[in-house]
């Protein structure tokens, strides 16, 4: 199986030589082989050569099996240019309209709220709705200066990507929760929630809920145990599973995933959090939302045996007060973190 690796900038290249490392051990222990081909794509290439990556970047990519990377973005260079220049093009182009980001409490890490235990999915839609390039501004400079920006709602879209969901509740505990706004935002929501209440007559095993986000906001914080699949709009679906990490007590453990599950084009795999650059070359980033990340290229992959034992490895590791990063209230580098996660998926 062919890997393209991004490692990006800051901690994401750190990060990703920990994935490495893990994917190594396990890939060893479970008789398959992964071939990694580096690409040095991000904002150090930005400042030398002004693209964040090649022109045929994109062409390049379509040849692998799944895409892993860490993170971009760094003083200097404005986020929107990082984020644009490479990020969402891959994406766009990798019809990666599934962004799939699971949390869960682990033994040994503390969370902020009060519920001990839960285990919860968020379903956010990655290539439409509120990120659009669909707008403009007007007059700048003037006080009559205006911006507008549209949020793009297809039918396709949204039926793809709550379909996903209600898929993958039924799979799991059977409850569905869609993120809507549909009071407020006049157009495009009533339009979602009719998608979802469609889909719902598919899925007759799985109970569903629809949520003004202000109240899954809240309850992520007072009552997160009562999720299982929360399926929301792009915007919506990005600053939830942002909440959701916070939740589960640090943002350096949560994975994500950008699925075509269609499979035309290579998934790709990547840590939630960014390039850290307040702690970036400190060997204190925690590597486990990468090594989880990892986890889930596995299971696309069509090694859930694999992967279930980078999981179990996680679990192992959290579990030592001695293998915790600063992040978790411990002392550990990233690189005893390594070692660690390694042993265990030996
Ligand atoms: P960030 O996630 O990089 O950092 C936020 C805070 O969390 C920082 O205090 C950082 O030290 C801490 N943190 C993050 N990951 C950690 C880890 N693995 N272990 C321990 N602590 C960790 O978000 P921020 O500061 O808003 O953005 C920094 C840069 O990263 C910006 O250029 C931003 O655009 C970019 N970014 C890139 C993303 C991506 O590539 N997917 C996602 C989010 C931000
Ligand atoms: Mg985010």
């Amino acid at each position: 199986m062919r890997i393209a690796v991004i490692p990006g900038d800051g901690i994401g290249r750190e990060v990703i030589g920990a994935a490495r490392d893990a994917l190594d051990a396990v890939s060893a222990t479970h008789g398959f082989k992964l071939s990694y081909t580096e690409f040095d794509w991000g904002c150090e290439r930005y400042t030398r050569e002004g693209a964040m990556m090649p022109a045929d970047g994109l062409d390049v990519l379509r040849d692998f099996d799944s895409i892993l990377l860490g993170a971009v973005g760094w003083p200097g260079v404005p986020d929107h240019v990082s984020l644009w220049g490479l990020l969402i093009p891959i994406r766009r182009t990798s019809r990666q309209y599934v962004n799939l980001r699971p949390i869960r409490t682990f033994t040994g890490v503390e969370t902020p709220v009060r519920e001990a235990e839960f285990d919860f999915v968020v379903v956010r839609e990655n290539v439409e709705g509120e990120y659009s390039e669909a707008g403009g501004r007007l007059n700048r400079g003037f006080p009559d200066e205006l911006a507008i920006q549209e949020a793009i709602f297809t039918r396709a879209g949204v039926t793809r990507i709550v379909g996903h969901a209600f898929a993958l509740a039924a799979l799991r505990r059977g409850y569905l929760t869609s993120a809507t706004k549909s009071n407020g935002i006049v157009q495009t929501l009533p339009f979602w929630d009719e998608i979802v209440a469609e889909r719902a007559e598919h899925h007759p095993g799985v109970r569903w809920d629809a949520e003004h986000i202000d109240a899954p906001a809240a309850k992520f914080v007072l009552q997160p145990g009562r999720f299982d699949v929360v399926v929301g709009s792009n915007l919506f679906g990005d600053i939830l599973s942002d909440l959701a990490a916070a939740v589960a007590g640090s943002i350096g453990i949560a994975p994500s995933a950008n699925l075509d599950p269609t499979r035309e084009f290579p998934s790709m795999f990547e840590p939630v959090h960014g390039s850290a650059p307040d702690i970036a070359g400190t060997g204190v980033a925690n590597p486990v939302g990468a090594v989880w990340s990892a986890a889930l290229m596995l299971e696309h992959l069509g090694r859930p045996d694999a992967a279930a034992a980078v999981l179990a490895a996680i679990e192992t590791t959290l579990a030592q007060p001695s293998t915790r990063t600063p992040d978790l209230g411990g002392t550990a580098s990233i690189r005893e973190v390594t070692e660690a996660l390694v042993r265990s998926a030996s």
